[in-house]
């Protein structure tokens, strides 16, 4: 039974990625500040692997990325209200600062999206000269973090039976515990 829950919350992922309207599509990511206060925003899942490390985009000069850099311990909240389902990870972030990875992550930015970290400036010389420009010349804020999951809670609220499953990550392989109330 599990399994299958661990299963589907990977599908739900990865139609995330595929599916604009999908209700996982955006996520509530918490960091920690400077002082030690919870900050939350919403944020777009962009990538996905079987062990369930998740990546997102991001603007460099983000508090989010000052915040990770002091400490990488976040929360993420996935919530679909028409399922009554929610899903909650704790993971560890990383901030991608490879630049060959970056580089390639950035091809494969949507033009339209790239424009949100590309100073305007560069983006009017883009327009006249789009094939000449790659990722190192650019002036550009994009910024990718990597979230590794070690923990999760799923949550099912269905009558008669409401389903919560623990999962941990031991020695990268998840154990599950299930409840059922
Ligand atoms: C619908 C929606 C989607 C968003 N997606 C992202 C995203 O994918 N990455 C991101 O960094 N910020 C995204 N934001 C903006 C963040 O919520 C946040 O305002 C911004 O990242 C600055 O947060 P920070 O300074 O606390 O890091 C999104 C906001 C909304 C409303």
């Amino acid at each position: 039974m599990t399994r299958i829950i661990f299963s589907s919350i990977i599908n739900d992922f990865k139609n995330a990625i595929d599916i604009s309207s999908h209700p996982f599509r955006h996520f509530t990511l918490a960091t920690s500040d400077i002082d030690g206060n919870p900050r939350m925003r919403t944020v777009v899942l962009r990538k996905i692997d079987e062990m369930l490390n998740l990546t997102i985009y991001t603007d460099k000069r983000s508090k989010k990325i000052t915040h990770i850099s002091k400490d990488n311990s976040v929360s993420l909240l996935f919530s679909d209200t028409e399922r009554s389902l929610q899903v909650s990870l704790l993971a560890k972030a990383e901030i991608i600062t490879n630049d060959k990875i970056l580089q390639s992550m950035w091809r494969q930015v949507p033009k339209k999206l790239k424009k949100e970290y590309t100073s305007q400036v560069l983006l009017e010389k883009e327009t006249k000269n789009t094939a000449s420009i790659d990722y190192l010349e650019r002036k550009h804020s994009f910024s990718v973090i990597t979230l590794s999951p070690y923990h999760i809670e799923y949550l099912r609220l269905k009558r008669p039976d409401h389903t919560r499953v623990l999962f941990k990550k031991e020695n990268n392989s998840w154990r599950s515990t299930y409840f059922t109330s």
